[in-house]
């Protein structure tokens, strides 16, 4: 980057990093927290794709609960799209919407999925997780966008999501405290039920409260 060139948006660069990635996996290199002090035993692709073994766990969750509507916010560049659409497959039903505000990302995720045989079962839209309209119940809610704003995101869609229905929340580790925070606050206010795996990033997995009934 030259001297007077804009700076680049950590986003964007982490594109360039992916692209030259190539697929490479890397050992995670998010640091060490109380809860996973081991993060190098995870892998990633890169640094804002969720970890190899979080995409992984979203496909199987998405064969074990078998859901007809899944909503990503935050596509970066359509992996974790790509792998709930596995589960999807795998089932032979459902669709996942997925939403990138950025419109770059946006266009490169749109690019790469073009040539996926996972196309068919993703809906990709770029627009905001706080202004996009849902049609129907959404039985798995994975909030992946940016991390200030998830508490805002799972209210929002909080009343489509299905009382038996599953809210996942990426980087809900320590070190991420705000999502950590956003996901005890909503068990708090009699919202969701919530469970942290320790995971390098951290993962929640929720219910709505409704569904203990
Ligand atoms: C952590 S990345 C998503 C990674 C992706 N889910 C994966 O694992 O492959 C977060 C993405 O959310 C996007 N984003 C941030 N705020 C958003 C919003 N309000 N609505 C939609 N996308 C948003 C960012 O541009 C970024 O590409």
């Amino acid at each position: 980057m030259g001297l007077f060139s804009k700076k680049m948006k950590q986003e964007h660069k982490i594109m360039l990093q992916h692209d030259r990635a190539a697929g490479t996996l890397q050992p995670e290199f998010h640091r060490a927290t109380p809860e996973c002090p081991e993060p190098q035993r995870w892998s990633m692709i890169d640094s804002m794709t969720a970890e190899v073994e979080v995409l992984e766990f979203l496909a199987t969750l998405v064969t074990t609960i078998k859901p007809r509507l899944v909503v990503e916010t935050g596509s970066f560049l359509g992996v974790s799209s790509e792998w709930i659409a596995r589960g999807l497959q795998r089932n032979g039903f459902g669709k996942v919407v997925s939403c990138e505000f950025d419109p770059v990302v946006y266009a490169r995720a749109k690019e790469r999925l073009e040539s996926s045989p996972l196309k068919p079962w993703i809906e990709l839209r770029n627009e905001s997780s706080l202004e996009m309209k849902i049609d129907g119940t959404i039985d798995l809610f994975f909030s992946d966008s940016d991390m200030p704003i998830r508490e805002e995101e799972v209210k929002r869609f909080l009343p489509q999501i299905n009382p038996n229905g599953i809210i996942l929340m990426h980087d809900a580790s320590s070190h991420h405290k705000v999502v950590r925070d956003a996901a005890r606050s909503m068990e708090t206010q009699g919202l969701l039920s919530v469970v942290f795996l320790p995971t390098p990033r951290g993962l929640v997995v929720a219910q709505p409260r409704a569904g203990r009934s």
